[in-house]
């Protein structure tokens, strides 16, 4: 091990610039390279501020497609090609991937998350991060915790009560921290409980308490104060470079502020990262390899929504209309700190050339020749710049001209065939009128071939969705709670979440979790199971019975009826993809560790199982229960009574008052955020409330609009802290505290005082 010396770890805090950490040349402590991110290398080029200059790179399906595969295996493999192209860029860390909670349709980053389902992410997760490290290559894990929504992200207090908290949105992140050891944690913009995530100890305690190894990063620009960030124990300030924020937690060393624990645990932590990076594999990195996994891995994951009348697949020698300019140039990659500056892409057109399909185009949303009967395929997308992070969506709508066309195209033809590439839920008002309806979400750079293969059978769709499809907005249960307020989100729906509520109240939806048609039907048989130490052992049979092969996705839900707790209906507990050859049968075993039937319990704070008789179904999504046999489980404590009927009221949509949720919450919670005197998390916006502060404002944004500004959405600047305009400029931590002080007491003298730091 080597000894770090108190000026070595306050310089390793703060990263070297925005993509590398420090290095000790005495002590041969490299710098470590970072780099964006879940669906394909995003590598920064240049200086300027944004998201979009990024080195050329594979476009890998985003993580809201490949959620839908459901497939551990493919995950893996996911993993094992992005380790290829870390090897082949020297990037020692990737940042990815993200597996906050899905709680709401219109939550701006949902194309990056995995699912509505705490166990279904932890899985998928875990396999995708096993596959990276398995090339020596880091993963960071993000975004640590609670970072569902992204109004006012970096100064958002999620208040979360504590069963919640644990059972839905730790419970991946616990489970992929146990399962496969990341080698980093990259803490959020948020607060949690009132405490930014980078200066939340208790959180920070609750992973290494479970075995978590490796360091804690910010996010980028998410640090509130680097002092109270390090004593609480994050490892690393990111971006770093001329932050100067050593200096400050020298000086807090010094003044023997910082416990010596957080001294040796980050000399530890810092000596076993650079142990863990020093060796990578050898780089079989090839281009045609890494495609053909991007393709597999779409095919894997688009789901079959609608197929009546079997229009799909279609015949190779059919004649067919397609509409829109998604056909052409498709929306196949993510955005923000996602987006993929793709190396090549390729489009549906080209495929249908290819294959000598004989087509028609038309790029515009607008009837054209086409008569009764003909096969129109239309793909429909949301704008670009729609769904990113930063901000959340408004509404679940697809653009009113888009539907309009479907609504007119369907007074000339009943044949319409829709494709979604979409991140996440859009309402579907047309859904009625149209026969195919497929959800590609953005399926990576070879998205044009998979929807190819899909559409004339050459791949039976497999996937199954990852999310419910609500019909309407309203209906999501954080309708009443999620983007409503700047300063504050909370979570009043609590465990009820996704479709956990929607099955308890029986909501009317669209597509239910866990739903996904195929070319063929499948029939369940023969369903056993048994307990075995700490499992379920749970046998059954699948017969393919139609004319294609096929691949089903089994499920498994439990529920506890007569429960002494407040609990959901129904819950995921297992999964496994099988693969069913054309009039075969396959017997499967699938385990599940007794351990998911578990409840998070408040009073011992841990998790504990309720004694009693669970039934176990097996299904093919939550709405279609093919089997359920009941077992009797021991407990492991007397559940206490949280509350044994449900505190909601559903009528049209949730509504919980404050002070409801206060009993749930188990203390006060106040939104007493104040305006004045400013302060460095005052958000750009809120300075143009007063009349001074509006006069700084005007002048900070027509800076900031000067600059390019690639990919960032003009809300993510308007809701960004003061504290963030480091980012956006050379200043440092003075700056900010010089800045602050000058807005709440203007004078010339405290404005040089700006003008100086900035210049130091
Ligand atoms: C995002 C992270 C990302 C980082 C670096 C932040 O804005 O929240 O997910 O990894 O930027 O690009």
């Amino acid at each position: 091990m080597i000894n770090l010396s108190n000026d070595e770890i306050a310089k390793l805090f703060e990263g070297k610039d925005a993509w590398h950490t420090n290095e000790i040349k005495d002590k041969n402590i490299p710098s470590l390279t970072l780099a964006d991110g879940p669906n394909g290398l995003r590598i920064e080029e240049g200086s300027e501020l944004g998201f979009s200059s990024s080195k050329k790179a594979n476009a890998y399906p985003v993580a809201s497609c490949i959620a839908n595969s459901f497939d551990e295996d493919l995950m893996y493999e996911y993993g094992e090609y992005l380790a290829n192209e870390c090897l082949k860029e020297n990037v020692d860390i990737l940042l990815g991937p993200g597996i906050n909670h899905k709680r709401s349709p219109i939550g701006g980053r949902n194309f990056e998350y995995l699912s509505e389902d705490p166990i279904l992410t932890g899985k998928l997760a875990s396999a995708y991060i096993k596959g990276v490290q398995s090339k020596d290559i880091g993963v960071c894990l993000k975004h640590y915790a609670c970072n569902s929504c992204e109004m006012g992200r970096m100064v958002s207090n999620s208040i979360i009560d504590t069963r919640t908290l644990n059972e839905i949105y730790l419970r991946a992140f616990d489970y992929v921290i146990k399962e496969s050891k990341p080698y980093a944690i990259m803490n959020s913009y948020n607060l949690i409980n009132g405490i930014y995530s980078c200066e939340n100890k208790e959180l920070m305690d609750h992973a290494k308490n479970i075995g978590f190894d490796g360091i804690f990063i910010s996010d980028w620009g998410g640090v509130n104060d680097p002092v109270n960030s390090f004593k609480a124990s994050l490892n690393l300030q990111m971006p770093g470079g001329n932050l100067h924020s050593s200096s400050r937690i020298i000086k807090a060393i010094n003044n023997k502020e910082v416990d010596k624990n957080i001294l040796d645990d980050y000399s530890k932590r810092f000596n076993d990262l650079i142990n863990k990076t020093k060796n990578k594999k050898s780089n079989n990195y090839d281009e045609d390899k890494q495609l053909g996994f991007i393709l597999k891995a779409a095919e894997e994951s688009v789901v079959l929504l609608e197929n009546k009348d079997n229009i799909l697949p279609l015949n190779l020698k059919q004649s067919i209309k397609v509409y829109g300019p998604y056909a052409k140039y498709p929306r196949f990659t993510g955005a923000g700190s996602s987006n993929v500056n793709a190396i090549h892409s390729d489009n549906l057109l080209e495929n249908l050339d290819k294959n000598n399909i004989k087509y028609t185009y038309n790029s515009e949303f607008k009837l054209d020749d086409i008569s009764n009967n003909d096969i129109a395929l239309v793909i429909l997308a949301l704008d670009k710049g729609k769904e990113s992070e930063g901000f959340d969506r408004s509404d679940m709508y697809l653009q009113a001209n888009q539907v309009e066309f479907i609504n007119e195209l369907s007074n000339i033809t009943n044949n319409i065939i829709v494709i979604l590439q979409v991140g996440s839920p859009v309402s579907l008002p047309f859904k009625d009128k149209i026969k195919g309806l497929i959800y590609m979400s953005f399926a990576g750079c070879e998205s044009g071939k998979c929807l190819f293969d899909i559409l004339y059978g050459k791949v039976n769709p497999s996937g199954k969705l990852a999310e419910t499809w609500p019909i309407k907005l309203e209906d999501n249960p954080s309708y009443n709670f999620f983007n409503k307020d700047l300063r504050y989100t909370v979570y009043k729906e609590t465990i009820l979440t996704g479709y956990r509520y929607y099955d308890y109240f029986n909501i009317p939806i669209n597509y239910s979790f866990g739903y996904g048609l195929s070319y063929t039907s499948f029939k369940y048989s023969n369903f056993k199971i048994k307990k075995l130490k700490d499992n379920l052992i749970i046998n059954l049979d699948i017969t393919n019975l139609g004319k294609y092969n096929g691949k089903e996705i089994i499920e498994i839900y439990s529920s506890l009826n007569n429960s002494k707790i407040f609990r959901e209906n129904k819950k995921l507990i297992g999964f496994k993809k099988v693969y069913v050859p054309k009039g075969k049968t396959t017997n499967n075993e699938i385990i599940i560790p007794i351990d998911t039937l578990s409840y998070f319990d408040i009073k011992l704070n841990e998790y504990s199982i309720e004694e009693g008789t669970y039934t176990i179904m097996i299904a093919s999504n939550i709405n279609d229960i093919k089997y359920s046999k009941d077992i009797n489980i021991k407990g492991n404590i007397k559940p206490y009574s949280l509350i044994k009927k449900s505190y909601f009221k559903c009528k049209d949509s949730l509504n919980v008052s404050d002070e409801d949720y206060k009993k749930i919450y188990g203390k006060e919670f106040k939104y007493d955020y104040k305006l004045v005197p400013f302060t460095s998390n005052t958000v750009l916006k809120e300075l143009n409330q007063t009349k001074f502060g509006s006069k700084v404002y005007r002048f900070i944004m027509f800076v900031i609009r000067h600059m390019k500004t690639n990919g960032l959405n003009e809300s993510t600047i308007d809701e960004a802290p003061i504290r963030q305009l480091l980012w956006f400029s050379k200043a440092n931590n003075d700056t900010v505290d010089v800045l602050v002080d000058y807005l709440n007491n203007h004078s010339l003298i405290k404005f040089i005082k700006v003008i100086r730091t900035l210049n130091k």
